[in-house]
């Protein structure tokens, strides 16, 4: 097996990795590999594959709808199944606007620039952002500005705008410190929100490319409540933690927090399609209409609104809302053998929320260079279970169709790749 002679992939140091391996197909948790190989996809394939791989009812949505309306133009144009998602998810999230783009990191541009122009467009100057540290919000320019300064933002730092940071106190099962932590982080933010501010993004609850970093759900709501009592507008990006991944549809609800913009992508078409939404309050949306052209919101994509994503997130929405109980109740089934892994001497900080389960090994330094999650990666791959850890962090956010049977075979796995290492 050799590297494609015409292809680049994603955040992967070619001299250092081994070679993509060949799939097939997937079905349900499991992908096929060209050499027959089986492996349990334990990441949901960076966090996208909501029920499963290959998922009938989408995958029939989504073919009704190529026969009838593949794509058109959404200037000028409306279809129904946009205005159908649109409708569905106003109500679902409390948001009555939608804005469609084409994956989390123009949900998240959308949204910055959505609090930005709102601002301008009230004749207001709020020239300051504020986000936390740790914070992964994508890509492109506007959404690493407002994440975390990281090796991966390092050669554009010349180009990204300030942003003015709070601490993100996350904690795991047994940790003594967190209150402490927490109110030490709100005492920095009252002290930010002095300076007249545009907006404050997070990702509710959970952190996730940083490491699976929670944080208590009474702590997203102190910060709700300050960042409101501000005026500052709030940003949640649920790009990750949407559609039932921490147990609640959404981890704003599960925290009691109403915000006014929201990102969401992912989950959001059951994993079959790229589609970003903004979700915005009302308030904010007629803060764009007027007889003056520059109050208008100037941004849109090729794709916007495809109605094939479309008919995909409606599939994926009747199957989340016809039976919640497979995520609300996932997390029962990860705690107990989380308990049990977290017995090994290598495992620190277990952590565990709806359907992700995370925890670090005690392998020299904290952070995305540590070498042990490649090593796991591999010895977990030989025992048939794909993971992707984030340097030393460690997590599992299978499919929900995932059988008891396959969930402790991940279990399994990781027990025994920790005991192999060297
Ligand atoms: C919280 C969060 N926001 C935004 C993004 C960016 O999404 P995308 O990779 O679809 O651009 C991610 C991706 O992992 C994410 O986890």
């Amino acid at each position: 097996m050799s590297w494609h002679p015409h292809l680049w992939h994603p955040t992967t140091q070619v001299a250092t990795s081994p070679v993509p391996l060949q799939v097939r197909r997937a079905r349900g948790c499991e992908l096929e590999l060209a050499d027959g190989r089986r492996l349990i996809d334990a990441i949901s394939s960076w966090w996208v594959t909501l029920h499963g791989h290959a998922e009938p009812s989408i995958a029939a949505s989504i073919a009704r709808q190529a026969q009838q309306l593949e794509q058109v133009i959404f200037a000028n144009f409306s279809h129904q199944p946009a205005e159908q998602l649109a409708t569905r998810l106003s109500a679902l999230t409390g948001l009555q606007r939608l804005f469609f783009s084409d994956n989390g990191s123009t949900a998240i541009e959308v949204a910055l620039k959505i609090a930005w122009q709102w601002w301008t467009n009230q004749g207001q100057s709020r020239q300051q952002l504020i986000a936390f540290d740790g914070a992964y919000h994508g890509d492109t320019f506007g959404a690493m500005a407002v994440g975390e300064r990281s090796l991966f933002t390092a050669p554009y730092e010349p180009l990204l705008f300030e942003v003015c940071r709070i601490a993100w106190p996350h904690t795991s099962w047994g940790d003594a410190t967190v209150e402490a932590r927490e109110q030490q982080a709100l005492s920095q933010l009252e002290q930010a929100l002095r300076t007249p501010t545009a907006a404050v993004i997070l990702e509710p609850l959970l952190q996730g490319a940083s490491g699976m970093r929670l944080v208590r759900p009474a702590y997203v709501r102190a910060v709700a409540e300050r960042v409101q009592a501000s005026g500052a507008l709030l940003i949640a990006d649920e790009v990750m933690t949407g559609f039932g991944r921490t147990g609640a549809l959404f981890a704003c609800q599960k925290a009691g927090v109403q915000p006014d913009l929201m990102a969401l992508s992912k989950g959001l078409t059951g994993g079959f399609l790229p589609m970003g939404v903004t979700m915005a309050s009302e308030r904010l949306y007629q803060g764009f209409i007027g007889n003056k052209a520059e109050l208008t919101f100037f941004h849109g994509h090729s794709f916007t609104a495809n109605p094939l994503g479309c008919a995909a997130a409606l599939a994926s929405l009747d199957l989340l809302q016809n039976q919640p109980e497979r995520y609300q109740q996932f997390e029962p089934r990860h705690s107990p053998l989380l308990e049990v892994l977290a017995q090994h001497p290598r495992v620190v900080r277990p952590r565990c929320l709806g359907t992700i389960a995370a925890f670090d090994v005690k392998a020299g330094d904290d952070g995305y260079l540590n070498p042990v999650g490649k090593q796991l990666q591999r010895l977990c791959l030989e025992m048939g279970v794909y993971l992707r850890p984030l340097g030393n962090t460690v997590y599992l956010l299978p499919p929900l169709c995932i059988s008891d049977e396959q969930l402790q075979r991940c279990y399994d796995a990781l027990n025994r790749a920790l005991d192999q290492l060297a």
